[in-house]
């Protein structure tokens, strides 16, 4: 059998925040993310869904090394970077942010903002070649040299998120963590800005780990989806083999929810609808932790949690009872 090749790998990812408010001496974490353990190869996208809180943000900060995981491994193009300097691969793997307005900053100008993550990392040779270089990558997003003397707040959201994105792209990254980068912004230019990511992907090579709420977002851009639960990823598959065959009852809870007008979704598979809303990660149910919102959940899936495995080629789930779900 061939070997996955993959640009980026995390196997068996942890991060536990300490959390205040537990008894004296009793170090009390919340297990954002939890033994989570995926490949994505270059040029693809790997999509990440799940509700809010269940640790999508901090798997993609994480595999950055922007918080230090602890505990798993993490790989680029082959090496292992889990204790390395980062130095040299923050050139290679970027961040773009959920939110426009929060995440650039107020007083410095668009070319400044661009132009600091060429300084950082040494990228041009003198004045002209960094301004040259700023010109060409805000046309890359679609803007022009008159933005780059302006400062945030004189464009509109769908801008903001340009240059966001221009600001990763200026140092010719390989990989690009794009976090919920569309869901601050309008429901009308959500999808130019979708299809713009689409394109540098094409043009540029490049391969992304793309965080979203749903998966209406996510199933056109991605060609493998994740799902996470409360720090779980619980399914992992190509996308339409996730859409059209999840075996999860989290998924299909996810899939039942996409809106019956949207073309392309199979209504074969039983309808769930979940009540109630995700426990808390400080707190998680014994076992498997969807266990407390799952139709088919009995003693066995709080008493023990459900292996990671494959179901059928490059498919992977996480529940004890794939044959009553399926
Ligand atoms: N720096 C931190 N310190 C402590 N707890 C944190 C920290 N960052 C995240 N958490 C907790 O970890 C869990 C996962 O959070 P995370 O932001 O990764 O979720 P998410 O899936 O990205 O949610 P959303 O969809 O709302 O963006 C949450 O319970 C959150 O409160
Ligand atoms: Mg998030």
């Amino acid at each position: 059998m061939m070997e996955d090749k993959y640009l980026v790998e995390v196997k068996n990812l942890q991060q536990h925040f300490p959390v205040a408010g537990g008894k004296l001496l009793e170090k009390k974490v919340v297990k954002a993310v939890d033994d989570v353990s995926f490949g994505i190869r270059k040029g693809e996208t790997l999509g990440l869904v799940g509700e809010s809180g269940c640790g999508k943000t901090t798997t993609g900060r994480t595999l950055l090394r922007l918080h230090e995981p602890t505990g798993g491994k993490i790989f680029f193009d082959g090496a292992d970077i889990t204790k390395v300097n980062m130095l040299p691969y923050r050139r290679k793997m970027q961040i773009v942010f959920q939110d426009p307005y929060a995440s650039l900053d107020p007083r410095m100008t668009v070319g400044d903002i661009v132009g600091e993550a060429i300084d950082i990392h040494r990228l041009a040779a003198n004045k002209k070649e960094r301004q040259e270089r700023i010109i060409s990558v805000l046309s890359t997003v679609g803007l022009n040299s008159e933005h780059s003397n302006r400062y945030p707040h004189e464009f509109s959201g769908g801008q903001r998120q340009r240059v966001g994105i221009a600001r990763a792209l200026a140092v010719n990254p390989q990989f690009i963590v794009c976090d919920e980068p569309v869901s601050a912004l309008d429901v009308s230019i959500q999808a130019q800005v979708v299809n713009m990511f689409e394109k540098l992907q094409e043009e540029l090579g490049l391969t992304y780990l793309f965080i979203a709420h749903d998966l209406s977002i996510v199933k056109h851009i991605s060609n493998r989806i994740g799902v996470m639960y409360l720090g779980k990823l619980v399914e992992l598959a190509d996308s339409l083999e996730l859409i059209f065959h999840s075996v999860h009852p989290y998924t299909k809870s996810l899939i039942s929810a996409i809106p019956i007008a949207d073309p392309g979704i199979s209504r074969k598979s039983k309808r769930i609808v979940l009540e109630g809303d995700v426990p808390s990660p400080v707190n998680p149910p014994s076992g498997c932790h969807f266990r407390t919102r799952c139709p088919y959940a009995d003693e066995l899936c709080a008493a023990q949690e459900p292996e990671w495995k494959e179901v059928s080629s490059r498919h992977y789930a996480a529940c004890h009872h794939l044959d009553k779900v399926n």
